[in-house]
């Protein structure tokens, strides 16, 4: 009997006042204390209940000051990069108050070195007994290399070349400990076995290190692998090292495109097309009835000030626009950031002919995830809908309000999907990975 499509949840979050809506830190109903550790922890807390997959951190290392060269607009209006605190200590702390719950991390291979990025995460794959992630991204912008005393932000397709020298490097580290390496004979007083701990010594373009890491391997082997470049080399990327892959698509044409490239670019890596699950960012709206759904999407847009999403644009884009007048098209933006999700702008209209006041509003509502407007069971349908028509294995929620959002979507989503035999009633045993590969069904 052929069982309904699992669909995989994944919680989206960046450690400060802003994720995709630029309106979080604004809600009119509370306080959103993005500083202290209890809103982390209670946020953990709900999407276990609500059975998610994971949670998960976008980060960047810069605060936004593209648009007219200048941090004005960010830090005074709040955009997505004016506060982002580190979110792996958080995670450790999530891990403290969740036991199944998936932890994900963005981290730099641009920015970060291998050695320390490979024991961060297998040290959270130790502590949280097997559900470390690691959204690989190559950032994004030159305020991000001038924090790391590069004038220069390489060009793109060198960054993915160094990120698969990484991914080479951190893999040979997060293997250097065979699986039972580690003895513990406390009678014998001998710890590990020194034959099954081997030296990295890698020499390549970008880094050398001699390893091994001073860590055991964890229960994972190694975190699992999220990546979410869009661009034709940012696929090709995806395509090689990750096992899941997230995607940020304006619409279900669009995201029934990326499916398909997806699966194309896992076949030409010699991998099954379905090997990556491919998970959509969408930003719910849920209300007792539709019009109420629909009156807090609008209270939501009426808190987003424009400007910051120019702001947000600009530091995606790496591109200063600020001299194009607010009703040039976004065609005439120069990009040398994200490739894709310029594209993606771009495709909204159609030919480009979105304006770039349009733009600002659409990149502050939510960056350009797709808004799922409606009662809970609207929602649950439009998820599975979009899960049937092959376009999406799952979605990143990306929230609009915070708690607020993950607790409309767990107290009245969650049991939906659930009744509809599509999410797991409970996690049963294994890691992350065991789950995100079909452990666990309901
Ligand atoms: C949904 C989504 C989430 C992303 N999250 C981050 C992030 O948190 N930090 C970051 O530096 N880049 C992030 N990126 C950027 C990509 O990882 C990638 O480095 C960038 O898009 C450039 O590659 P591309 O031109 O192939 O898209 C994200 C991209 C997408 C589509």
């Amino acid at each position: 009997m052929s069982q309904d499509k699992q669909i995989h949840l994944c919680g989206f979050l960046v450690a400060g006042p802003v994720v995709h809506s630029h309106a979080i830190w604004r809600n009119p109903a509370h306080e959103t204390p993005f500083l202290t550790l209890g809103h982390y922890a209670g946020i953990a807390r709900t999407l276990e209940r609500g059975m998610f997959d994971f949670v998960f951190f976008a980060d960047r290392l810069a605060i936004a000051d593209r648009y007219g060269d200048s941090h004005e607009i960010g830090i005074r209006h709040g955009d997505q990069d004016a506060t982002r605190m580190d979110p792996v200590p958080i995670l450790g702390a999530m891990a403290a108050v969740t036991s199944h719950l998936g932890l994900g991390a963005t981290r730099s291979t641009t920015y970060d070195a291998p050695y320390n990025l490979a024991r961060e995460f297998a040290t959270l794959d130790h502590i949280s007994g097997g559900r470390a992630a690691w959204n690989v991204v190559t950032s994004m912008n030159d305020g991000e290399a001038l924090n790391f005393g590069v004038a220069q932000h390489l060009s793109h397709d060198e960054r993915y070349d160094r990120a698969d020298e990484f991914m080479e490097l951190a893999f040979k580290l997060w293997d250097s400990w065979e699986p039972d390496a580690l003895v513990l004979d406390r009678a014998a007083g001998i710890y590990a076995d020194p034959a099954k701990v081997r030296y990295a010594n890698h020499k390549g373009r970008w880094f050398q290190s001699r390893g091994p890491l001073n860590i055991p391997r964890s229960p994972q082997g190694r975190p699992l692998i999220i990546q979410a470049g869009s661009s034709g080399r940012g696929k090709a990327f995806a395509a090689r090292w990750s096992e899941v892959i997230f995607a940020l698509q304006p619409n279900l044409t669009r995201m029934g495109v990326f499916k398909a490239d997806v699966a194309a670019a896992l076949e030409k890596e010699g991998r099954a097309p379905d090997a990556a699950k491919v998970m959509m960012a969408v930003m719910p709206f849920i209300g007792d009835s539709r019009a109420e759904a629909e009156d807090k999407r609008d209270l939501h847009d009426s808190l987003v000030d424009p400007r910051v999403g120019l702001s947000t644009l600009a530091a995606h884009a790496n591109a200063d626009f600020s001299s194009l007048p607010l009703e040039a098209t976004v065609n005439e933006i120069a990009d040398t950031g994200s490739q894709g999700n310029l594209a993606a702008l771009r495709s909204i209209a159609g030919d480009g002919s979105t304006t770039i006041a349009e733009a600002g509003r659409i990149y502050g509502r939510g960056v350009m995830c797709p808004r799922v407007t409606g009662t809970a069971e609207d929602v649950a349908e439009e998820l599975i809908s979009i899960v049937d028509s092959g376009a999406a294995d799952g979605f990143v929620i990306s929230p609009a309000f915070l708690p607020d959002t993950f607790d409309d979507f767990v107290d009245r989503v969650t049991p939906i999907l659930q009744k509809r035999g599509r999410l797991r009633s409970s996690y049963g045993a294994g890691s992350l990975r065991d789950r995100l590969n079909g452990a666990g069904r309901p």
